[in-house]
C-alpha cells in the first residue's frame, strides 16, 4: 500500500449524496493521511435530484462524473459498470467506498470485485426480506462482496451475523444520514418554505412516493392517490414528486384526482427545504427509507406505505408505522395522529451525528 491510502467515494442517485456528504468532509479534514477522489456515476442527473444537493450540501463537485442516466435496471447497471471500470483502473484506488441501495451502488460493487480492490460499505446489512425491491438484490450482493460493512442499526449486525459474514470485517458505526441532519438542521430551520406554501407549523402532511411497487401499477397508484386526497380533506397535504411518479401520474390520467385546493404537487424539493417541512409536519407519508429514518430522529408521526421495511429500529424505537398500500390502514393511522394520538419514540444508538467520524476511526485503524 501507498503511504497515503488513496479512497474513491462512488455516489449516484439522491439518497447517497447526503451520506457521503459528511465522510467527505472528515476525510478531507486529514488531506495528509487519506487521498480522497469522488466519482458521481450520473445514475441521477436531474437539478433537483443531484446538483442542488451538492449545493446545498456544501460539497465538492465530483472529481469524475460518468454520465449514466436512466435505463432498465441491467442497462444502467451494465452502463456504470463499464464506465466506472474505466476510472478506477486509472485511479488504482486501496479503497472504493459505496453507499446505501442503490444501482449505483451494486454496479460499483461488482466492478471492485472483479478488480480486487477493496469495498467499503455505508449503511451495510439492512434487509427487508422482500426480494420484489431492486434495492435488496443490491444490497445483499454489495454486503457480499465489501471487506468493511458500516452498520447503522442493531437490525443490521443480526442479519449479517445470520448470513455468515465475519464478525472482523463489521462494524456498527451508526447512521450517517444522521450526520447531515444534524449539520444542516439549523440552516434548514431559516429556509422559508413554509409561507411559500402558505403552510403552518404542524398543520398540514408530507407525502413522498416513488417505490415502483407504488407507483408503477395504475390500480395501486390510483388508490393511494384517492385515499391520500381524502386526508387533505382534513389536513393540507404537500407532495414534493419524483419524476418518476410524475411521469406515472400523468401516464395514468390521475393529475385530476389531486387538483384540490389542500393538495400541491411540488417539483423534487432540495435538501434544506425538505428538511425543514418533514421538522414542521404533523405527519409525513412516505415509501421511502430514508424519510423513515429522519422522521424518527425528528421524532414525526411517519406512516409507511409498504408491508416490510429494512429500518427496523423506526419501528421498533421510532415513530414509524408500516401500512402497506391499504387505504383503511393509512387511514386508521391518520386518524390516530390527528386525535393526537400519534407514537412517541426515542432515538435509535449512534444516530448521534458522529458517524463519519467513526467511519473514518476505523479506516485509519485498517489503512494507515
Ligand atoms: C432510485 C433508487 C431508489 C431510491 C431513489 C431515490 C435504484 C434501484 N433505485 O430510484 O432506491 O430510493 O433512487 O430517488 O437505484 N429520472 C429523472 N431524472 C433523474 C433520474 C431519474 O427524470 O435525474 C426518472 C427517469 O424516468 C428514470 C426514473 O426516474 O427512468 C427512475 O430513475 P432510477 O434512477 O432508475 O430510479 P429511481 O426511481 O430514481
Amino acid at each position: 500500500m501507498r503511504a497515503k491510502p488513496k479512497i474513491v467515494l462512488v455516489v449516484g442517485a439522491r439518497p447517497n449524496f447526503m451520506k457521503a456528504s459528511p465522510l467527505m468532509k472528515e476525510l478531507q479534514r486529514e488531506p495528509r493521511a487519506f487521498d480522497t477522489v469522488l466519482i458521481h456515476t450520473g445514475q441521477h442527473y436531474d437539478h433537483n435530484l443531484s446538483q442542488l444537493f451538492f449545493e446545498q450540501l456544501g460539497m465538492p463537485q465530483p472529481d469524475s462524473y460518468l454520465g449514466v442516466g436512466s435505463g432498465s435496471h441491467a442497462h444502467q447497471t451494465a452502463r456504470i459498470m463499464v464506465e466506472l471500470e474505466k476510472e478506477l483502473i486509472q485511479l488504482d484506488p486501496d479503497l472504493v467506498i459505496v453507499f446505501g441501495d442503490v444501482n449505483s451502488t451494486l454496479a460499483a460493487s461488482l466492478v471492485c470485485a472483479k478488480l480486487c480492490v477493496r469495498l467499503g460499505h455505508v449503511e451495510a446489512g439492512l434487509r427487508s426480506f422482500d426480494n420484489t425491491m431492486p434495492e435488496e438484490i443490491n444490497r445483499i450482493v454489495t454486503d457480499r462482496l465489501s471487506d468493511y460493512l458500516f452498520v447503522t442499526e442493531n437490525a443490521g449486525l443480526v442479519n449479517l451475523r445470520n448470513e455468515g459474514i465475519a464478525d472482523h470485517r463489521v462494524f456498527f458505526t451508526g447512521n450517517i444520514m444522521i450526520d447531515s441532519l444534524v449539520n444542516h438542521l439549523k440552516a434548514a430551520r431559516e429556509v422559508g418554505v413554509l409561507g411559500r406554501y402558505s403552510l403552518e407549523p404542524q398543520g398540514y402532511a408530507v407525502l413522498t412516493m416513488h417505490r415502483p411497487s407504488n407507483v408503477d401499477d395504475p390500480d395501486v397508484l390510483g388508490r393511494l392517490m384517492k385515499c391520500t386526497a381524502e386526508i387533505s380533506e382534513r389536513i393540507p397535504v404537500v407532495f414534493p414528486c419524483h419524476p418518476r411518479t410524475s411521469k406515472r401520474l400523468e401516464q395514468f390520467g390521475l393529475l385530476e384526482t389531486c387538483q384540490r385546493e389542500n393538495f400541491r404537487i411540488l417539483e423534487p424539493l432540495g435538501y434544506l427545504d425538505f428538511l425543514k417541512l418533514q421538522a414542521e409536519a404533523r405527519m409525513v407519508l412516505t415509501d421511502s427509507g430514508g424519510i423513515q429514518e429522519e422522521t424518527t430522529y425528528l421524532g414525526i408521526p411517519c406512516i409507511t406505505i409498504r408491508s416490510t421495511t429494512e429500518l427496523l429500529a423506526t419501528v421498533e424505537e421510532g415513530t414509524n408505522t408500516l401500512c402497506g398500500s391499504d387505504p383503511d390502514k393509512i387511514l386508521a393511522v391518520v386518524n390516530d395522529i390527528l386525535e393526537g394520538n400519534s407514537r412517541r419514540g426515542r432515538i435509535p444508538d449512534l444516530w448521534d451525528g458522529a458517524t463519519a467520524g467513526r467511519i473514518v476511526d476505523v479506516l485509519r485503524d485498517k489503512m494507515l
